[in-house]
């Protein structure tokens, strides 16, 4: 197949260039670098069957060079804005980004007649609610203009798929890790910041009690389940939306120490006050997942093992 990754230079989409192109796809990429960096990716550009377009979801003219350069086949949409607090700060570059710059791939993917659109959506959409697990049919209740967008983009993705006729995937990421994500971002995710700091022997800090559970999802474990779902569009039915997780749950406490534990660290562990809005319990129902027949590879401890020798080789 042609896949167009648009977001492919950042953490997860450049993950998934390299794993979808092992599997012998070619590989369109188009990202602005907002967050993303060309180095993630300069492995295997110029690669037969690895094209890098630098763009944004946003404007006609990347689009237009890609589709009369390239019959696409499925796309794959991780191009956002992606951090929460951001979105708050800033509502209406959200909105342009994540939710117009996906209607303008949307429109593009249909009209030059795609099979398939996977949207990266978010567990963010569930909010703070209290139930859990999290499951696809619960009431979304988006508490940002993060989870606003990412939701939007479901009904969009769904919306376009009846006009053109293409095949919508909506996948609800949980708290995903693994190689190349960001530890230096303002907005940095807990896993790549404890295994920065635990590799230089510095203090890990814990924001609140550290009793908030998360369900952390390795990011090849995650890629498989989005192959798994593109490659049985047939079985799941057009429109359909998943979570991906593991449908378990660590608590940031148990996560710091183990891994100080896997990378022979001598730091410690700092608390530090309660971060406003910081959703204290989430982990995913993958039922819906599950039942159509996924099945992890990797899982979270191996994931988490590799992810430390991972950052071992490349930390500056
Ligand atoms: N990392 C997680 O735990 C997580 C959880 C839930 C959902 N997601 C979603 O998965 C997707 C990928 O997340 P990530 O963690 O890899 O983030 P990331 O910031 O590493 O990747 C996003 C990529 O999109 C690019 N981009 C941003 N705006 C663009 C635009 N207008 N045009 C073209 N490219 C643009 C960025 O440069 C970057 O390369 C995002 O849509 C995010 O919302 C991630």
């Amino acid at each position: 197949m042609n896949i167009l990754i648009a977001g492919g230079a950042g953490f997860i989409g450049s993950n998934s260039a390299h794993y979808f192109r092992d599997a012998g796809h070619n590989i369109i990429i188009l990202d602005n670098l907002l967050s993303g960096f060309e180095e993630n990716i300069s492995d295997i550009i110029d690669d037969k069957g690895v094209k890098f377009y630098k763009g944004d979801i946003r404007d006609k003219g990347p689009l237009t060079k890609i589709f009369s350069e390239n019959k696409i086949d499925l796309c794959i949409n991780f191009a956002a804005l992606v951090s929460v607090a951001e979105s708050t700060e800033n509502p209406a570059l959200t909105e342009e980004i994540n939710t117009k710059g996906m209607i303008n791939l949307l429109q593009f993917c249909g009209k030059n007649r795609i099979k398939t659109f996977v949207h990266a959506s978010s567990a963010a959409v569930y909010g703070d609610s209290q139930e859990l697990p999290k499951r696809e049919n619960m009431l979304p209740e988006p508490k940002s203009p993060y989870a606003i967008s990412k939701l939007a983009g479901e009904y969009y993705n769904n919306f376009f798929a009846s006009i053109y006729g293409f095949n919508a995937v909506n996948c609800r990421f949980f708290n995903v890790f693994g190689p190349k994500q960001n530890p230096e971002s303002q907005y940095a995710a807990a896993v790549p910041i404890f295994i920065k700091k635990a590799l230089l022997n510095k203090n890990l800090t814990i924001f609140g009690d550290g009793k908030q559970v998360r369900d952390f999802i390795y990011v090849y474990d995650l890629i498989s389940a989005i192959e798994y779902l593109i490659n049985n569009a047939d079985k799941i039915g057009n429109k359909n939306t998943f979570n991906i997780g593991y449908g378990n749950y660590i608590s940031i406490n148990e996560l710091s120490r183990l891994i100080i534990k896997l990378s022979g660290s001598q730091s410690e562990i700092e608390y530090s006050e309660h971060r406003a809005g910081d959703i204290k319990l989430s982990y995913a129902s993958v039922k819906k997942l599950k039942d159509f027949g996924w099945k992890e590879k990797t899982g979270f401890n191996e994931g988490l093992a590799r992810a430390i020798e991972w950052y071992k080789e490349n930390i500056d």
